[in-house]
């Protein structure tokens, strides 16, 4: 069967900003009259968003990539944004040659141009750098769902030893507030009922004329009207304020849920990590938060096999964990990175001893999770509900108001609406409950 003219299938890797870029690129592509579609075999267009954080997400590309050679034969078209294009460039597409064009992260708003020129039988790479003045689809994303992402800052300054990021994303820009608030408005006319807030490190957001820091941008995204939830992420440890705590604190539609990484437990690699605090400092940031905002999920990354990590080292990785008590913990084990400080450290150990204390931390994080969420059994949650669970059938899923998952009974009709829940079993991952109250708001 030929192929439909003007199907398209964004495939996404990578972090939130990823999935967000994602939505932008969906939005310009409904604009010029493409209809999306799930599987890239029914696309005239494929085009894959990628990540380089760590080697294994640049391995699934590749493969991927190869796989996808085959569909060249009906005609599609393919193209690689993000920030494994950013990173390789022109390289990529000398080494693949069935890639038509490349969009970096500076450059997502060239699509339309990008396409244009595979139109006239040219290959392309956009991947400068150098911040294009910015023009937002004026329609918002097709398929907006219920919780819908908003880049607020891209890029990063901070330089930690290990990451790839600054050299992908480029330096920090923060977008001016009345954009934000803007395109907030139109996700929330469209049918979003959360926003989540994404940059880097929101806690360094300043807006370029005004000044006018996170937590002010904050509190004014949560004031929108018809809005019922805002969240955001990520925070650094050493630049989250007490004003950020204060907004959490006071305005009820913030998500009571701070991802605020540690990375490591102890001073001695927190310092080659360049993270620009100790485990002191850290600490104290956790305490300032809960006793601002009381009751407040935490959610961190950890990166376990740090070129040189002692065993004692990781043991007070080990600890910190069970000193802060996350609800919620992405780890990884340390992966040597293009450009950065740590690829070229001594010390670098062995994947079996970074694979088994990625283990062992996993493990007790599990063990902490369980028992957080145990403890929740017999209470009331509030649910925003977003759509069918991922397991289970005629399950609902949707986050409470410290932002973790929760599945229960229930009907489709309910998507959009907060239902309160009563909390039944805690899991690791999520929490399962039943529907109390079917007085309903939203
Ligand atoms: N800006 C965020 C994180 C962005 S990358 C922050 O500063 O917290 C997401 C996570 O990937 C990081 O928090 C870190 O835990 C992990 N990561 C980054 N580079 C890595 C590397 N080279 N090896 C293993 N994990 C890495
Ligand atoms: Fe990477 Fe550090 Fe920037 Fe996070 S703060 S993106 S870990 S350089
Ligand atoms: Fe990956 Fe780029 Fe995000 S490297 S984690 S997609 S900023």
């Amino acid at each position: 069967m030929p192929l439909r003219e003007r199907t398209c299938c964004i495939i996404t890797f990578g972090c939130q900003m990823n999935v967000y870029d994602s939505t932008r690129m969906e939005s310009m592509l409904s604009q010029m009259g493409y209809e999306c579609v799930d599987n890239p075999q029914n696309a005239s267009l494929v085009i894959v968003n990628t990540c380089s954080v760590r080697e294994k997400a640049q391995h699934k590309l590749f493969s991927l990539l190869g796989r996808l050679r085959k569909l060249k034969r009906n005609g599609t078209v393919l193209g690689v944004a993000g920030c494994v294009a950013q990173q390789e460039g022109m390289r990529l597409l000398e080494r693949m040659e069935h890639v038509d064009f490349l969009l970096g992260t500076a450059q997502i708003e060239r699509l339309p141009e990008a396409l244009e020129e595979v139109g006239r039988g040219r290959r392309v790479a956009f991947t400068s750098l150098k911040p294009m003045p910015v023009t937002r689809p004026s329609v918002p994303c097709p398929r907006v769902g219920v919780r819908a992402m908003l880049t607020v800052m891209t890029g990063c300054n901070n330089f930690c030893s290990y990451c790839v990021v600054p050299y992908v994303r480029g330096r920090e820009r923060s977008r001016p507030a009345p954009e934000i608030l803007a395109e907030a408005s139109a996700l929330v006319e469209a049918g979003a009922k959360e926003i989540m807030l994404l940059g880097q490190n929101v806690d360094s957001y300043r807006d370029p004329s005004s000044g006018l820091e996170f937590a002010g941008l904050l509190r004014e995204v949560a004031r929108l009207p018809g809005l019922v939830r805002v969240s955001f992420t990520t925070n650094h440890p050493r630049d989250f304020t007490e004003a950020i705590a204060q907004v959490i604190a006071t305005e009820p539609t913030v998500v009571r849920y701070v991802h605020m990484p540690a990375q490591a437990g102890s001073d001695r690699v927190l310092a080659v990590m360049r993270r620009g605090y100790t485990r002191a400092q850290y600490l104290e940031k956790v305490r300032m938060l809960r006793e601002i905002a009381g009751d407040v999920a935490l959610g961190g990354d950890m990166i376990v096999g740090f070129p040189g990590e002692t065993q004692e080292d990781f043991t007070q990785s080990l600890s910190l964990l069970e000193e802060v008590r996350y609800d919620l913990l992405y780890s990884f084990a340390y992966s040597d990175r293009p450009f950065t400080r740590a690829s070229r450290m001594s010390g670098k150990l062995p994947t079996d001893v970074k694979l088994r204390r990625l283990g062992q931390l996993q493990a007790l994080q599990r063990e902490i999770s369980r028992q957080l969420h145990q403890a929740l059994v017999g209470t009331r949650a509030r649910v925003l509900v977003e759509g069918p669970a991922k397991k289970g059938q005629g399950l609902m899923a949707g986050h409470d108001e410290c932002g973790r998952v929760v599945n229960f009974p229930g009907e489709e009709g309910l998507v959009g609406q907060v239902v309160e829940v009563e909390i039944t079993e805690g899991r690791e991952n999520s929490l399962v409950g039943r529907i109390v109250d079917p007085a309903r708001e939203g």
